[in-house]
């Protein structure tokens, strides 16, 4: 574990903040950090840019972690695990809540790239639509129609022809990415598709088996990043 410096802390809502850290943590979209705010558990969290956590408060060290002041410091392990892999032409990338935060990273990391990248983003209502200034291209979707589409994101992607985009990234609630499984499955487009996965963490390195899958597969090493076709929902 090592230390990093809180630069700045970017309030997106009462319960979601952008944690700056005061240097570069040498990594690629998808990869997360095993972050230790001392004097509460060390939680997993995806980078949403090189030096940066987007963090939704959902307990005690989240809430915590939201809260926290520029100056602070914390520990890190990481950044591990599997990353998106590259994609060329177009990409859509799709969003449930607090799922935006890897593919803000893997956005910017895309368009530096030359891809065209389209964000299909979905939370239950308009207050919990966070970060829109740093996308490029997006439609969003809101369970209760108080911005853009009124439906989940899944639904708002059942009304789009996919089949142009060479990659479909995806990180959200099991439930979204479980829906937008059998989506596109049926377009017979899975084959295409990379999946962000969640999973209670103790260890983070493979050793406890608190994150494994049905399929046995460890989010913590072989994730969190999985091809969809291999998840066999
Ligand atoms: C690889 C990975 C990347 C993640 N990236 C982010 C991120 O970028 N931003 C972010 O805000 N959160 C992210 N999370 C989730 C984050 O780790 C949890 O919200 C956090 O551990 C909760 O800690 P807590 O002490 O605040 O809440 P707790 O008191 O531990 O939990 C509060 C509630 O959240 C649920 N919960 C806890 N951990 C998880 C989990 N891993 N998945 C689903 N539900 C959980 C608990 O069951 C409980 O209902 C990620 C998780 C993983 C595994
Ligand atoms: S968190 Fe321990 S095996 Fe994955």
């Amino acid at each position: 574990m090592y230390c990093v410096r809180v630069e700045k802390v970017v309030k997106h809502s009462k319960d979601v903040a952008t944690i700056v850290f005061d240097g570069i943590l040498p990594s690629y979209p998808g990869q997360f950090v095993m972050l230790n705010l001392f004097g509460y558990e060390e939680i997993p969290l995806s980078l949403s840019s090189p030096r940066s956590v987007t963090v939704k408060a959902v307990g005690e060290t989240t809430r915590a972690l939201v809260d926290i002041s520029p100056g602070a410091l914390v520990g890190i392990k990481g950044p591990m695990g599997n990353p998106f892999t590259p994609a060329e032409g177009k990409a859509l990338l799709v969003a449930g809540g607090i799922g935006i935060a890897p593919l803000l990273y893997l956005h910017d990391y895309l368009i530096a790239e030359g891809v065209e990248v389209h964000v299909f983003y979905g939370a239950r209502n308009a207050d919990e639509i966070v970060c829109l200034e740093r996308l490029k291209s997006y439609e969003v979707a809101t369970d209760d129609g108080s911005a853009g589409f009124h439906g989940n994101v899944v639904e708002l992607a059942a009304t789009k022809d996919l089949s142009s985009y060479r990659k479909i990234y995806a990180c959200g609630p099991e439930p979204m990415l479980k829906a937008l499984y059998k989506l596109l499955n049926e377009r017979e487009l899975l084959n295409r598709a990379e999946f962000s996965l969640e999973r209670y963490m103790k260890c983070g390195i493979g050793v406890c088996g608190s994150c494994v899958l049905e399929n046995g597969l460890r989010v913590c090493v072989e994730g969190p990043v999985f091809s969809a076709a291999k998840l066999e929902w």
